[in-house]
């Protein structure tokens, strides 16, 4: 998969790019990541990226050519373009394992006010990761990338792993735990201990519904 990720912020990611699942994916080749910086896609010799909105208002908006510029330059027939955005479908599990097997995203982070209106136009999906505003995109791009890059095959070490997490069979998971068996009065459930591997199966099934009847009843009601 590759992931181009436009910014006025491309620092940001400096950390994320290179540590934990994102820097393994990088390093197996299962990931191709580049983040532009959006200064590098302006044409003025002041290479403003920024401007008051039309109308009034507080703030400054992110400028539309420049967008539109590392779009052109950087898709091709099999790019798909996210527009970072608070007023975007927000993002679940469901919608990660559909993105995660698109083979070419560009992201546009926007920040302070926002983006030019018209920059809407090159987006094919409008992605917010959930329903409060953040400083700017950087932050919710790292969380679209983080979800879709840990469901490429093989960067996971166990893709079983995968399946049994929260949210995969709208349930959340079941309580794990690990060594050691006791910790301050708090024992493992024997049946975790007891190697049978069909009980050990069963009881999961049953926390993984009763978590989610106290937790989220309504992941149980989209079951339906
Ligand atoms: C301060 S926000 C702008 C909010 C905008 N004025 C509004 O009310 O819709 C600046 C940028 O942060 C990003 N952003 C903020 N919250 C977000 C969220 N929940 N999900 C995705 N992107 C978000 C977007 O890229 C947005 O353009």
């Amino acid at each position: 998969m590759r992931v181009d990720i436009i910014s006025a912020f491309p620092d940001m990611f400096k950390a994320v790019a290179n540590e934990s699942i994102i820097k393994i994916a990088r390093e197996k080749k299962f990931l191709d990541l580049e983040i532009h910086n959006l200064r590098d896609f302006t044409t003025d010799k002041h290479r403003s990226i920024d401007d008051t909105p039309y109308g009034g208002g507080p703030g400054m908006l992110l400028k539309a050519e420049p967008f539109f510029l590392a779009v052109e330059e950087l898709a091709s027939k099999k790019s798909f373009v996210v527009l970072l955005t608070p007023q975007g479908e927000l993002l679940n599990q469901k919608k990660v394992q559909n993105l995660s097997k698109k083979e070419h995203f560009i992201m546009l982070c926007g920040h302070y006010e926002g983006v030019d209106e018209r920059v809407r136009s090159l987006a094919d999906a409008e992605i917010s990761i959930g329903d409060y505003v953040l400083t700017g995109g950087e932050l919710p791009a790292m969380v679209l990338l983080d979800s879709i890059t840990r469901k490429q095959n093989g960067v996971l070490g166990s893709q079983e792993s995968l399946l049994e997490e929260s949210f995969e069979k709208s349930l959340l998971e079941y309580p794990q735990y690990t060594k050691p068996a006791e910790f301050r009065g708090m024992k493992v459930p024997d049946v975790l201990l007891s190697g049978n591997h069909q009980k050990i199966a069963s009881w999961r099934a049953k926390q993984a519904v009763k978590r989610t009847s106290e937790k989220r009843p309504d992941l149980l009601k989209e079951n339906k």
